[in-house]
């Protein structure tokens, strides 16, 4: 491969209208949500939840690549389909979360160091032996009055780059996922001071381990007010405050910037995505969405872990989707949750 298809993969992860359904929650995580429905959780119960939104007709008009989580890719459909191989011909990537996880940073026991950089050469190999074609990597960056140090923004900056050359070397587009926290009762404005700090060390980074900048994608959180901040910024303020930090910090040789939708609700993640393509400017990136939870929680309601509610949980899927896409080229409106429209 070469850096000609790299680029070619990262751009069709963003191509137009098109996002990434991010489906890589660990066991521990995956089963936290599970539980909360009162589904039991089992590698056969994750498999069918994955399967639902893998199989969801028609989701390619709106989905580019899913990101998948060790167990899953492993696992095969309820038809004996490898899960790479369930979406590869749907026209949608397999992807692949390659971190071992955020562990506490030793020296500052309130923050973290994404681990998994040992080992991380010989199971990119073995990933896109069995279809992966791009990875995540997230890093997990707590604000507080205090918080961040510098020491936790450059030890996860440099281990956000070093994963990003590795996947490069072994033909994987890599997203990069410095993820701001939401936790918290700072400002925007202190918001948009930290990801502008997070962001130009992470690009520094980059730089220096000599990452093709066209061929990976950034995954950023959204500029937004803590979640237990007295006041929380509107639509407006978001999007406003979200590009400009932006257009400080990503080159604009990235081809994407896909954002987390991390505890927003379902519909703060389309009206803040809207919000932010309809922004008059430079946008010299596409700006979609690699949502989690933000896609996957009115399906997994309307599931509630049973076959004859399969069906539902994938209208879901597909209507939530189907906002996300209108967001991500600026055309979403609240006439598109109306009853009339789901049908
Ligand atoms: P959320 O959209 O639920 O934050 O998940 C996205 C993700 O991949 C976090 O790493």
């Amino acid at each position: 491969m070469s850096s000609t298809d790299l680029t070619n993969i990262a751009q069709a992860l963003v191509a137009n209208g098109k996002g990434i359904l991010a489906a890589d929650e660990t066991v521990p995580t995956v089963t936290k949500r599970l539980d909360a429905q009162n589904i039991v959780s089992t590698p056969d119960s994750r498999r069918t939840y994955r399967e639902m939104f893998f199989t969801t007709p028609a989701i390619a008009e709106f989905i580019s690549g899913v990101i998948m989580q060790d167990e899953t890719i492993h696992q095969r459909s309820s038809t004996g389909i490898a899960m790479a191989d369930v979406l590869a011909p749907q026209g949608i990537l397999p992807g692949i979360k390659v971190d071992n996880g955020a562990k506490p940073l030793a020296g500052s026991p309130d923050e973290k160091i994404t681990e998994g950089l040992d080992g991380l050469r010989e199971r990119l190999k073995a990933y896109r032996d069995i279809g992966a074609r791009f990875a995540k990597w997230r890093a997990v960056i707590t604000v507080s009055d205090t918080l961040p140090s510098a020491t936790c923004v450059i030890a996860n900056a440099h281990a956000l780059a070093r994963y990003a050359a590795l996947c490069q070397e072994s033909d994987i587009v890599p997203i990069v996922e410095p993820e701001v926290l939401m936790d918290g009762s700072h400002t925007i404005e202190r918001c948009e001071e930290v990801t502008g700090e997070v962001l130009h060390a992470v690009f520094n980074a980059l730089f220096e381990q000599k990452i093709f900048l066209e061929g990976m994608l950034l995954k950023p959180n959204m500029v937004i007010s803590g979640k237990e901040c007295n006041k929380q910024a509107s639509v407006e303020e978001v999007a406003r405050a979200t590009l400009r930090c932006l257009r400080r910090h990503v080159p604009a040789a990235v081809p994407g910037i896909v954002f987390l939708s991390g505890g927003q609700d379902h519909l703060a993640a389309t009206r803040h995505l809207s919000a932010i393509n309809q922004l008059e400017g430079p946008k010299p990136w596409k700006l979609s969405f690699s949502y989690g939870r933000a896609l996957q929680d009115e399906a997994l309601k309307a599931w509630r872990g049973t076959d004859q509610n399969l069906k539902a949980g994938q209208q879901a899927f597909y209507h939530r989707a189907k906002c996300d896409s209108a967001a991500a080229l600026g055309l979403y409106g609240k006439a598109m949750e109306s009853a009339s429209a789901r049908t």
